[in-house]
């Protein structure tokens, strides 16, 4: 990968490594060993942000990142998330929490997972602005927010990064939330940019997933909702076919080029998928496919909610 792209003050590669799925949510985590392996082969890709939270595992996934990640850290960027904090001590303490098991000093993204009851966005900005002054944290990011809150968080601390779920299958985040990114200097980052692997053309109606994988309960995953939603992974596939590519590739493809700002962080578990994926940065996907992709999607209603089950971001 050689073009970068900017969240905020932030400069990364175009696509970035989702490692939760090293760990946790999609059955059975590779071995560890296998897993640091794939994450050192990103780096020699040439990604450098790598996405994980201290809710995967719980703190295993951000135990594995940081050992992985350890004789490279001055060359990448690591996104951590804390989850619901009710107070900024709750903040502060999964914080030192992190950094103790990233192996690290700083947490160069520092987002909040979801935000909890009893606390303020704007006390969640203060909190991590303080964080920021005494230099454990390098830059702020919100998860599954809107347009409204990314204001209010925006005004006390300035965001380097939104991330929402954004993909084919997943388009809330166009609009109001695209908009007022775009306005304040914002990145975006994309979670499960693949729709689970649903966009891979990987995930056929029938399918059956074991226990610990979050698509055993997602509603877009059931068998009835699977049938009713193939056309649009068969149209995925069959674009990628007629230019040349993988249904992953060009899925990440048509979310890159949805705006400059966008970072998406595809998940694998798999050397071979990660390679594939990465390369997606560097293809030259003729727009035209890609707007049949996008008037393919406009035109499929997609059954099942989403898996967080929120419907809009406004
Ligand atoms: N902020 C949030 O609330 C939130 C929520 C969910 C996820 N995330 C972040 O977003 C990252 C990515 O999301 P995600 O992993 O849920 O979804 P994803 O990237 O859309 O898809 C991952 C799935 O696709 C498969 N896959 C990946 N590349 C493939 C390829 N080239 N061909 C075929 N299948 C492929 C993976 O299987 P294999 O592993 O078997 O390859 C896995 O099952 C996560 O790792 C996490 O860091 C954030």
């Amino acid at each position: 990968m050689t073009a970068t792209r900017r969240l905020g003050a932030l400069t990364v590669a175009p696509i970035g490594l989702g490692c939760m799925g090293l760990s946790a949510n999609y059955g059975t985590p590779p071995p560890r060993a296998d897993a640091i392996t794939l994450m050192r082969r990103a780096v020699d890709l040439g990604v450098t942000m790598f996405d994980t939270a201290e809710i995967y595992g719980p703190h295993t996934n951000e135990e594995l990142v940081g050992e992985a990640l350890e004789p490279v850290r001055n060359q990448v960027v690591i996104a951590t998330k804390f989850w619901r904090a009710g107070s900024e001590r709750d903040i502060r303490s999964s914080v030192e929490g992190s950094l103790r098991r990233l192996r690290t000093d700083r947490i160069d993204l520092l987002y909040a997972h979801r935000l909890g009851e009893g606390l303020a966005v704007e006390d969640v900005a203060g909190t991590v602005a303080d964080l920021a002054r005494e230099g454990k944290v390098g830059a702020f990011g919100l998860s599954e927010v809107g347009a409204a809150t990314i204001r209010r968080a925006h005004a006390v601390m300035p965001l380097a990064a939104v991330q929402n779920e954004y993909s084919l299958w997943a388009r809330e985040s166009e609009g109001a939330v695209f908009d007022t990114v775009d306005e304040l200097g914002i990145g975006f980052v994309p979670w499960s940019p693949l729709g689970q692997g649903f966009l891979t053309g990987t995930v056929r109606p029938g399918q059956q997933f074991g226990r610990g994988d979050v698509r055993s309960f997602f509603p877009r995953f059931t068998t009835d909702a699977l049938a009713a939603n193939a056309p649009l992974a068969d149209a995925v596939v069959e674009l990628a076919q007629r230019v040349g590519v993988t249904p992953g590739q060009l899925a990440l493809a048509w979310v890159l080029a949805q705006r400059p700002w966008i970072v998406p962080i595809p998940g694998t578990r798999r050397i071979g998928r990660l390679e594939e994926n990465v390369a997606a940065a560097t293809l030259d996907v003729d727009p035209e496919v890609l707007g049949e992709l996008t008037s393919t999607a406009d035109r499929i209603r997609v059954r099942g909610a989403r898996g967080t089950g929120r419907e809009s971001y406004s």
